[in-house]
């Protein structure tokens, strides 16, 4: 099942044809129970002791052992509804289609039933337990390749329901086979598709085209192979394994044009409507669907961290509150949101009931941890764009997107999210590195419990020490507030001082800084030192390289109203101390970093 809705002209529903989410899957289980199927429970959302996957994303994933052959308790025909949460999407929740949780409704067959008896069910729920018209009904069926051979059973089967040869069409491997990931059981699949009743977009329209004609409504996968790194081999059993989407048919039977008009959002995004200051009807998607999934998420155990699952979540809230706030929501509005997008489900999921006052606490926590560097870090966004375009640059650095996570908690994906709407794209080709070189410092960091950056602190070391606050805030003058300091080396000779900026440094630029430090050398401006907690520091602009690196309690070092940072220091006590400073060379350090080399004489 592709996770999409992609639908104008909808199934208009006979007059009490009307159907609840709750009705249709009742419908369902009941439906397969009466053909010898065991309901079994739905599993939780994160699966157990399987740290391979994050989330379940489909029914037959808790059910994989059974699927390769271990006897399941309940038999060998089983019916159920699955949590489910694919995360590859999240980016494109905010269009009229795109969920990132959702439920599917399966029923299986171990070793048991195949393809005849899957179709001609499948047939019997559409036609008869939903009300669903055979003419709306097109289906698609596996072409044949090296592999396999073309799925001719499926075809006859579909005939033999009633299904006519011109709405019977077949695909390769790209439409009509399904496999959870790389590995494992998989096999042909056939589709079946709702026609919206519109125009084909071309001659050549199908229900593989994406257009909006068909609008995808149930997979029966075949599972009789299983796939490693050495290609196919049989599987012991022959398998079925289903999937119906039950937000998308919902959407359906309730006759709508997308799932954020049926009963499951609508309480919400018109909650949002009402709330909201400012209109955007992404935005309120983007709340009302993250919103729902992280209520999923955390009922079923789920905490914010920054790491896997945890992360995936954190992502999820953190972009739904600046979503929130795009809206200009009022934020103290939040519990009352959740509340109501639990009362949208709670049909679904009774269990949220027990779950509630804890889910609001994790999210408003998440929320109130986000929103302290949320602004500081719009703000230093529009910073990096705005220089960006004056200088008629359209690309923002990895360095900066990095900058972005690691200082103000934005997820690269939120930033990218932000570069798009300002027209500018983002490089993450060297992210990853970034990524794991910033792991491996705070390792040593910790390690070694950080020094100070000063291994040996000689008189002449102390002196570069403090040109390099001086450099530092002289270039943030002269290139502008993007920059930062991103490394630094001191020597008895030299300092070397690595910062944030996506270009070279004019001579008239270097020139600046240069003359920028030695006023404040000839100005005498005394350095103080005092104690203050991070977070304050923080929030008084001071400069920090590596935040997480500092106790809670850190000591900022002063220079008049030139520049403030948080270190260890030491430092000289006045800058009259320093003699001349030289900027000896500028050039590239890595990507989005420069690198200058100067020294005291
Ligand atoms: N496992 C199949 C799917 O997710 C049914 O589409």
């Amino acid at each position: 099942m592709k996770l999409y809705y992609n639908i104008k002209q909808i199934y208009e529903p006979k007059e009490g044809n009307k159907m609840k989410a709750i009705e249709i899957r009742n419908k369902y289980l009941n439906f397969f129970k009466s053909k010898g199927h065991s309901v079994i429970p739905s599993a939780p959302l994160i699966p157990e002791n399987d740290p391979s996957v994050l989330f379940n994303t489909a029914g037959m994933q808790p059910l994989v052992p059974y699927l390769l052959g271990q006897k399941h308790p309940s038999g060998t025909r089983l019916t159920d509804y699955q949590k489910c949460l694919r995360t590859n999407d999240i980016d494109e929740v905010g269009d009229n289609r795109h969920l990132t949780f959702f439920e599917m409704l399966g029923n299986w067959s171990l070793g048991d039933y195949f393809k005849e008896e899957s179709i001609a069910m499948s047939y019997e729920f559409l036609t008869k337990e939903l009300g669903i018209p055979n003419e709306k009904l097109s289906v698609t069926c596996f072409k044949g390749d090296d592999d396999c051979v073309r799925d001719n059973v499926a075809y006859e089967a579909w005939k033999k329901a009633g299904i006519p040869d011109e709405r019977i069409y077949f695909f390769g491997k790209d439409d009509n086979w399904w496999i959870a990931g790389e590995e494992g059981p998989c096999g042909p699949d056939t589709e079946m598709f709702y026609d919206t009743g519109k125009p084909k977009c071309s001659p050549e329209c199908n229900p593989s085209c994406g257009c909006g004609k068909y609008v995808e409504i149930w997979n029966n996968v075949f599972m009789e192979f299983y796939k490693d790194k050495n290609g196919y081999s049989k599987l012991e059993q022959r398998n079925v394994d289903t999937g119906l989407g039950l937000e998308r048919m919902t959407m359906l039977l309730e006759g709508k044009e997308t799932p954020f008009d049926t009963e499951l959002f609508k309480p919400v995004m018109d909650l949002l409507s009402k709330l909201q200051t400012n209109d955007n009807i992404q935005s309120r998607r983007i709340v009302a669907e993250h919103i729902r999934s992280s209520v999923m998420v955390i009922n079923d155990g789920g905490r914010p961290s920054n790491v896997d699952r945890g992360y995936i979540l954190r992502r999820l809230l953190r972009r739904m509150t600046r979503h929130l706030n795009k809206l200009g929501i009022d934020l103290e509005k939040l519990p009352e949101i959740i509340d109501c997008s639990i009362d949208c489900i709670k049909e679904l999921y009774p269990e949220l009931e027990k779950t509630r006052e804890e889910i609001k606490k994790v999210i408003v926590e998440e929320k109130d941890k986000f929103m302290k560097t949320l602004q500081n870090g719009e703000r230093e966004f529009d910073k990096v764009a705005k220089y960006l375009k004056n200088n008629g640059k359209t690309k923002l650095e990895t360095e900066s997107v990095f900058n972005l996570y690691e200082t103000y908690g934005f997820p690269p994906e939120m930033t990218e999210e932000l570069a798009k709407e300002q027209g500018l794209e983002v490089d993450m080709t060297d992210f990853k590195r970034l990524f794991e070189e910033h792991q491996e410092k705070s390792r040593l960091g910790s390690e070694q419990k950080f020094k100070g950056g000063l291994a040996s602190t000689g008189e002449k070391e102390i002196m570069y020490h403090t040109a390099t606050h001086l450099l530092n805030a002289a270039l943030r003058v002269v290139l502008g507030d993007h920059v930062h300091q991103k490394g630094s080396n001191i020597t008895e000779e030299r300092m070397r001082f690595d910062f944030s900026h996506p270009a070279k440094m004019t001579d008239e630029e270097k020139q600046k800084a240069e003359d920028l430090v030695n006023k404040w050398i000839n100005e005498k401006i005394d350095v103080t030192c005092f104690e203050m907690k991070k977070e304050e520091a923080l929030k008084s602009g001071a400069e920090c390289q590596f935040p997480e690196r500092y106790p809670d309690v850190v000591t900022v070092y002063q220079i008049g109203d030139v520049s403030k940072e948080i270190c260890g220091g030491p430092h000289v006590k006045n800058t009259g101390e320093l003699g001349v400073f030289k900027i000896k060379k500028e050039e590239a350090s890595s990507s989005g970093v420069r690198r200058i080399k100067a020294i005291l004489e």
